[in-house]
């Protein structure tokens, strides 16, 4: 049972501390590991338990299941500053991409796919399966750890059928610039597909004004929600023009038709979606959700932009080497430094209770604004007994 106050609604400044003790591993942990999973809340947990307690008190319950699932898409429109009918909920973002790979055609002079080396696996592997779909990608390349505009200008043509790129890189946190790349593929007659798993639930972003044509994301890390629950965002204006050949019966303009004598796909963004939805999932999601939606995005991106600021500046001060561009715009919530051996790096923090990760040679440190600057003088201290690790 939650005995905590209520976390603060957005019009009223955010009381830190007491949104903190919401979350019971900071009483135990350092834990500055948000990329990977975000921390449980109170609220989250209790959801599960909800989840555990309906079904045995209710048995079968289909409408009011589906009423999570809609609870879900409601929630996620509102942060992405979408209509509900643009938003898929889906089991992972994976999903979401193969959905909208399986509505392409690539079989005519627009069978390009631009996506960066920045991806997250799965945002490429999708795209090369297409190949096997007359498909063909190109990869753009990484300077200095990051991309700037100019390469996508230069990959970017007439044979461009989509860009897939992500916001913030999961190996480094440098952040791409979505709305120049998306005007840049707009020019161009290309769809943009923005993988914002890394950002969403860091930073106040309207997807409208982004000009991005689908979004990707999911639940697990800064949503605060859970693993195998995500979404897409697709732009009003092409749903109509879209049918995805991946399907389900949770994608037909009536569900419950039943009906086995064809296909008939959702005049929404639903048709992006396959069978039963992830109910658990979308409990745990709601409520993370909520979190979110009353603390106020734009808080939050303050809250993260404090933290990430003192890690740089921690950083520099103890002359480590810095991955991610310092430029806040370039960076996520996620900051990175580079080490001669992350995995014994993680592995030392772990052994004092400082919970981070590693890729690519990158100890990835990702505060949330459940953080504080106490997380971060903990993790610099241990750091600097361990300085021959850190380049
Ligand atoms: C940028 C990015 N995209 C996608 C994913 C995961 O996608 P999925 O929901 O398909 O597992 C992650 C992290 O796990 C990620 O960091």
């Amino acid at each position: 049972m939650n005995t905590r106050p209520d976390i603060k609604s957005s019009t009223v400044a955010p009381d830190w501390t007491q949104i903190r003790s919401h979350f019971s591993v900071l009483e135990n942990k350092t834990y500055l590991n948000s990329c990977s999973y975000g921390a449980l809340a109170t609220e989250v947990k209790e959801a599960l338990q909800r989840y555990i307690r309906d079904r045995e008190e209710r048995g079968t319950d289909w409408n009011y299941w589906v009423e999570r699932n809609e609870s879900v898409r409601m929630a996620v429109a509102t942060f992405l500053g979408a209509d509900p009918d643009e938003i898929a909920v889906t089991a992972s973002a994976s999903a979401g991409i193969n959905s909208v790979a399986s509505a392409l055609n690539f079989n005519q002079a627009r069978n390009k796919v631009v996506i960066s080396e920045f991806e997250f696996p799965t945002n490429a592997q999708i795209w090369y399966a297409q190949e096997l779909r007359g498909a063909k990608v190109v990869r753009v390349p990484e300077k200095d750890g990051y991309i700037p505009v100019e390469h996508f200008e230069s990959a970017i043509d007439d044979e461009t059928l989509i860009v897939a790129v992500t916001q913030v890189c999961f190996r480094n946190g440098a952040r791409l610039d979505i709305p120049a790349i998306a005007e840049v593929a707009r020019q161009k007659g290309a769809l943009l597909l923005m993988d914002g798993y890394q950002g969403f639930g860091t930073m106040d972003f309207d997807v409208h004004q982004a000009g991005v044509d689908f979004a990707v994301g999911g639940m697990l890390k800064y949503l605060l929600g859970t693993a195998g629950i995500g979404f897409l965002y697709v732009r009003e204006s092409l749903i109509d023009s879209l049918v995805p050949t991946a399907t389900g019966w949770f994608a037909q303009s009536d569900i419950f038709a039943m009906d086995t004598s064809g296909y008939n796909p959702s005049p929404t963004a639903r048709r992006f979606e396959m069978g039963t939805p992830p109910v658990p999932n979308c409990y745990a999601a709601e409520a993370g959700l909520k979190i979110i939606e009353d603390i106020g995005l734009p808080a939050i991106e303050q809250r993260i932009g404090e933290l990430t600021a003192a890690i740089i500046s921690e950083a520099k001060k103890a002359g480590y080497a810095l991955v991610v561009p310092e430029d806040p715009k370039r960076h996520g919530a996620l900051i990175t430094l580079r080490t001669h051996d992350e995995n014994a790096l993680v592995d030392i923090l772990e052994n004092q209770g400082i919970v981070t990760s590693c890729r690519s040679g990158n100890l990835r440190i990702s505060p949330h604004f459940y953080n504080n600057e106490d997380d971060i003088d903990s993790l610099f201290r241990a750091l600097r007994e361990q300085k021959h690790l850190l380049v």
